[in-house]
């Protein structure tokens, strides 16, 4: 069938994503390729060191950009439509792929689309089944733990978010702490196969709140005290894990009926989570997770925004808008 292909690039922090989508004339949307090239620079140093990140960026986009359209069997001349994330992320490393993406839209003569990194987290589901508004969209990644109302195409008001760390930090924290290793979150979800969730005792955060916020700052010092009492690693990432699965799909099924909403897209790092796929599941609300390799940062679900913008009629993006670390 006749459609747009869409080119979508994300080099918010230290992965160099780039991906390949087919926007039919019906609608459909489909991913043809995703190629990430994740950099090692930064584990020597703890974290990520943005002047290393946009460097490895630079040196990387062209070869990540050959092997997405290799993926997709398509010719660079094919391309339709390109889209970048413009923020927020480190703006050095964002910087790069938004210029290299109204740099190629602007040699092919197609239209460029600046996306929101978080929009982008959210259409990685618009891989899996089709996305309408109205629904409830739970970000959770090492960066975000937000909660969004989508009442109308490309409308997202926030509901609630994190008063402290995001959820992938808690457990990338947690993981460090015991020794589990880097990411934690499936460092984390490992060990509690073989853990106990009812070893660790943890006090559900912001317990009776009226709003639907979240908070894992507790859950770790909680750890913290466990760890030093002796606690046994694949006990304290069972219980841990229970608690916060617990904490996110609580607090969402009450944003979900105080909005009226029966659809809930979970994205981000930790959506990979099976048992959080499995307790949403067990809400009996219509939850929606992004296909494999779509959860942490890439470049299909940025092209996924980009041909959502397309189908809601969005004008491009004017090349003037620069990079953003906070993106509204
Ligand atoms: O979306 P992402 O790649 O990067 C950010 O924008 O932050 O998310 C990475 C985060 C890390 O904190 C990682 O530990 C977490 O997602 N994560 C998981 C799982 N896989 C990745 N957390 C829980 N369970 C998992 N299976
Ligand atoms: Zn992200």
């Amino acid at each position: 069938t006749r459609g747009t292909l869409i080119l979508g690039i994300d080099t918010s922090c230290d992965d160099t994503g780039v991906g390949v989508v087919k926007l039919n004339t019906d609608g459909e949307v489909r991913v043809l390729a995703n190629r990430i090239w994740t950099q090692t620079v930064h584990a020597s140093y703890g974290g990520v060191m943005p002047e290393l990140a946009s460097r490895e960026h630079v040196e990387r986009i062209d070869a990540v950009m050959g092997d997405a359209l290799a993926e997709a069997g398509i010719a660079v001349n094919d391309i339709g439509a390109v889209a970048a994330t413009s923020g927020p992320g480190l703006v050095g490393a964002l910087l790069v792929g938004l210029m290299y993406g109204k740099g190629l839209s602007q040699a092919l003569g197609v239209p460029f689309y600046a996306a929101h990194h978080l929009e982008g987290h959210i259409f990685a589901a618009a891989s899996e089944a089709e996305l309408r508004a109205p629904y409830l969209a739970l970000v959770v990644s090492g960066g975000h733990t937000h909660l969004f109302d989508v009442p109308h195409e490309g409308q997202y008001v926030l509901v609630g978010a994190t008063k402290d760390d995001a959820a992938g930090e808690a457990f990338d924290k947690i993981a460090r702490l015991t020794g589990l290793g880097y990411p934690g979150g499936p460092a984390i979800a490992e060990a509690a196969l073989r853990g106990d969730p009812n070893a660790v005792p943890f006090k559900e955060p912001l317990q009776g709140q009226k709003a639907f916020d979240f908070s894992f700052s507790g859950l770790k010092t909680a750890a913290l005290l466990a760890h030093k009492a002796g606690a046994k690693p694949e006990d304290l990432a069972a219980s841990f894990q229970r608690a916060a699965v617990h904490a996110l799909v609580k607090t969402t099924r009450r944003a979900a009926e105080a909005h009226g909403r029966q659809t809930v897209v979970v994205s981000g790092g930790v959506a990979a989570n099976r048992a959080l796929r499995e307790a949403f599941a067990a809400t009996g609300l219509r939850a929606v997770f992004p296909g494999k390799g779509l959860n942490t940062d890439n470049g299909a679900m940025i092209a996924l925004a980009g041909a959502a913008a397309i189908r809601a009629g969005r004008p491009p993006s004017p090349l003037t808008d620069g990079a953003v670390a906070y993106a509204p």
